[in-house]
């Protein structure tokens, strides 16, 4: 086999099963870019204490530049023996620049690089995942505004409770989206920590500057505890769990247009982009990418459950089991990019059909309006919800609507009743009585898009 980069003590060869069940470089090769920036900042900073010559650090610089324009030309060859990402930038580096590629690596361990690594991946790929969640929740108001005259069953345990407008139940989504942003954006200060400077576990004995570094790479602070350093994946947990709240956020949504869907419903109907039809029913239009959506949540909470698992029996510092952290973190990444981007175009192409919403309202859902008419003519809510309730048995005794009693039958209910009780049956009426704020009135939903635009800009 090649020359291992910690080979010394050993004179047995690696079993080749034990080579492959080893090597990470076919999914962290990903870093590549990560791991070279922290290494030339790191050769910067060997520099200042004196360990590298101000040629040596330019050589180095140059030869990782150079390895870095291969990975990103599709040039870079991995050999036999490239176990991970870096050892395989080191061994390029080696034939690129020779024997001053063994002096990058003192000081520091796989063990802070892998940290550092991580931290500056991640750090990049949350940023772009906050734009996609803007993105998305921009979508959403949007759709909001464009629609907001149009109204809906409201519904509780799935079963029609008060009229609402569609873009209310839209924006319930949006400012979901808008608190998973803004998680994601406080938990950057975590996730730029800077561990490198704390060698395989115990420190660095060069005195390298880490506050230097840390500056030199964007991070905000540098971790304060080497063993931490070395051992903290808290930052990944993290991470996997705003994923996983997301993707609930994201499952709950398709959940609901998928039922919308339904022909049973018609509120919605997919753009043909977004469904596919049946191989032996012609007359099918399957709401797939919900469906995938409501199924991948499913896989990024198992990269969260796979990951804790993995991390929680570890003792200190680093253990090879930490290899194993990479794969559900880019999972998440990999899932979550294309979740938000179909979220988003799914709900920019839906077609809703709001006469069949409308229709749908039914009579008795106006039996709390009712009872609020009671209220306003001083009966005690309890009562009224008591009489509204006989209103409704009475109206199904009779097998019609609620807003189909005469002003006379309410009135062997309730001598408060006249003939403004007419005025109640009235959907817009309804929803616009619910004005206070986060209300689904006209006057408050506006107001619901006029808070997210103003955050969004
Ligand atoms: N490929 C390793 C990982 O992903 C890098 C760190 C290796 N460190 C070590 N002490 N073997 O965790």
């Amino acid at each position: 086999g090649a020359k291992k980069l910690w080979g010394g003590r050993f004179s047995g060869a690696t079993d080749p099963l034990m080579e492959a069940f080893n090597e990470s470089i076919h999914f962290d090769r990903r870093m590549f870019a990560a791991d070279i920036q922290g290494s030339r900042a790191y050769a910067k900073a060997l520099h200042k204490q004196g360990i590298l010559t101000l040629t040596e650090q330019s050589q180095l610089d140059k030869g990782l530049a150079m390895v870095l324009s291969e990975w990103q030309a599709g040039t870079f060859e991995l050999k036999p023996g490239d176990e991970d990402i870096h050892t395989a930038n080191e061994r390029r580096l080696g034939e690129i620049v020779g024997s001053v590629s063994g002096k990058l690596h003192t000081g520091r361990s796989r063990n802070d690089q892998v940290a550092t690594d991580m931290r500056l991946w991640l750090r990049d790929e949350v940023k772009q995942m906050v734009n996609f969640l803007r993105e998305l929740v921009g979508v959403l108001v949007s759709r909001a505004q464009t629609d907001v005259d149009v109204l809906m069953p409201g519904y509780t345990h799935l079963q029609r409770a008060q009229p609402i407008r569609w873009s209310h139940f839209l924006l319930s989504y949006a400012f979901s989206f808008q608190q998973d942003t803004q998680r994601l954006e406080e938990s950057l200060p975590r996730i730029c920590q800077l561990p490198l400077g704390s060698g395989a576990l115990a420190g660095n004995p060069f005195q390298v500057d880490r506050q230097w570094l840390a500056k030199e790479l964007g991070f905000s602070s540098v971790t304060p505890n080497s063993l931490y350093g070395t051992s903290d994946r808290d930052f990944v947990a993290e991470f996997l769990f705003h994923c996983s709240l997301i993707m609930v956020h994201i499952s709950r949504l398709a959940e609901d247009l998928i039922i919308y869907s339904t022909a049973e419903f018609g509120f919605v109907q997919l753009a043909d982009a977004y469904s596919t039809g049946s191989s032996l029913m012609p007359q099918k239009k399957n709401p797939d990418s919900l469906e995938l959506l409501r199924g991948k949540s499913g896989r990024v909470f198992g990269d969260m459950a796979g990951f804790m698992m993995t991390y929680k029996g570890l003792p200190s510092t680093y253990n090879k089991d930490m290899q194993e952290d990479k794969e559900p973190m880019f999972d998440a990444v990999d899932t979550l990019t294309g979740s938000l981007q179909i979220t988003a175009a799914v709900i920019a192409t839906l077609r809703i059909n709001a006469k069949k919403m409308k229709n749908s309202l039914t009579g008795d859902m106006l039996a709390t309006d009712l009872a609020e008419y009671l209220v306003r003519k001083g009966v005690p809510f309890r009562e009224t919800h008591h009489i509204s309730g006989a209103a409704v048995k009475m109206a199904e005794d009779r097998g019609c609507q609620i807003s189909d009693l005469s002003v006379a039958d309410l009135q062997t209910l309730h001598t408060s009743f006249s003939n403004d009780v007419l005025l109640v049956w009235n959907y817009e009426k309804s929803v616009d009585n619910r004005s206070s704020i986060g209300g689904t009135s006209r006057v408050t939903v506006l107001a619901q898009i006029e808070q997210l635009k103003l955050w969004l800009n």
